[in-house]
């Protein structure tokens, strides 16, 4: 589902990922209930075939050499796939030149692994983005599991950079979180190098360096309806400690933070709806949540791949406790 509009994805007979938007143009029953049949996709109602342009190639029953005629294609939507995550591009009749602009980082290294995770999240697009890449949150709402809200706070360096497509933050000076998630980063402790950043169309990624430690999460943040956002996440990582223990017991510690941040966004969402709107007080410790919206409007206008314009400076400097 992609701003409302409910899409079928399938693979065509040549293995390739096809995409339409989820209606029979017959009687309108969801494509998606059908089935594929010798590389074309048969609607479950009278069985008519489209191939993964659209055209109806089959229409059982019809005593007609033609079924491609006009007003019998479904409506397919440009799609490209990479990293193994499917880009759709609604509204554009081509996917661009060249594929997604955005690779998932280290995903083919083969020092690396994945896990992947697609989680639904109520909230918008810029809500998920920001709880996505928010410190101050971490110690509060996930205490203990992330950071740890009680001991004596650290004071750090925020720098913030901004570009065309992007706003990135970069921590300076974080010892390792001390809650379960950075004992699993780094059992021996250090000082972290972390950096939160948004890049357009929609993506937050949060990466984590210690010593030869690396681990990313990136998600690609798809707006469901205007008021719900899913999440396709990849954990990427290298690290010390065995994979096949990381793999065990990421799953479920990701999955607890999730649901905390799934409920309070769920509150979130359902408050700015009671009120009519969002009225929001800032500091600068919401480090990029102003960032991501002007990012996101800007592209909204369709001029993404501007400079950076003058209130959001190349590059600031804060401080923040952690
Ligand atoms: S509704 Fe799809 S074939 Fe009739
Ligand atoms: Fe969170």
């Amino acid at each position: 589902m992609v701003c409302g509009t409910p899409l079928c994805l399938f693979r065509g007979g040549d293995g390739r990922a096809a995409a339409m938007v989820d209606r029979c143009p017959h009687r309108n029953v969801p494509l998606s209930l059908g089935r594929l049949r010798e590389g074309l996709l048969e609607c479950r109602y009278h069985g008519w075939r489209f191939d993964r342009s659209g055209a109806c190639q089959t229409i059982p029953g019809l005593c007609d050499a033609d079924p491609g005629r006009r007003g019998r294609s479904a409506e397919s939507v440009p799609c490209a796939e990479q990293d193994g995550f499917v880009w759709v591009f609604p509204g554009s009749s081509d996917p661009p030149a060249g594929g997604p602009t955005f690779r998932f980082p280290c995903i083919d290294d083969p020092a690396y692994d994945t896990v992947r995770r697609s989680l639904r999240s109520a909230g918008t697009v810029h809500a998920v983005a920001e709880n996505a890449l928010d410190v101050p949150h971490t110690a509060f709402l996930h205490g203990g599991l992330f950071r740890e809200a009680g001991r004596e706070p650290i004071e750090i360096e925020v720098v913030v950079r901004s570009g065309a497509d992007r706003i990135e933050a970069e921590y300076i000076g974080e010892p390792r979180p001390p809650g379960v998630a950075g004992r699993l980063l780094a059992p021996g402790g250090g000082v972290v190098q972390h950096w939160d950043r948004f890049i357009l169309p929609s993506i937050a990624q949060v990466e984590y360096r210690l010593e030869d430690n690396h681990l990313l999460v990136t998600s690609a943040l798809t707006p469901v309806t205007p008021t719900e956002t899913r999440l396709h996440s990849a954990v990427t990582f290298s690290l010390r400690v065995p994979h096949a223990l990381i793999k065990g017991l990421l799953p479920p510690l990701a999955g607890l933070i999730f649901a905390q941040d799934a409920r309070i966004l769920r509150h979130q969402a359902q408050s700015i709806e009671r009120f009519g709107g969002e009225q929001f007080a800032s500091t600068e410790i919401d480090v990029l949540g102003q960032g991501i919206l002007r990012l996101l409007r800007r592209a909204e206008r369709g001029e993404p791949g501007t400079d950076p314009s003058d209130d959001e400076p190349a590059e600031r400097r804060l401080r923040m406790r952690v």
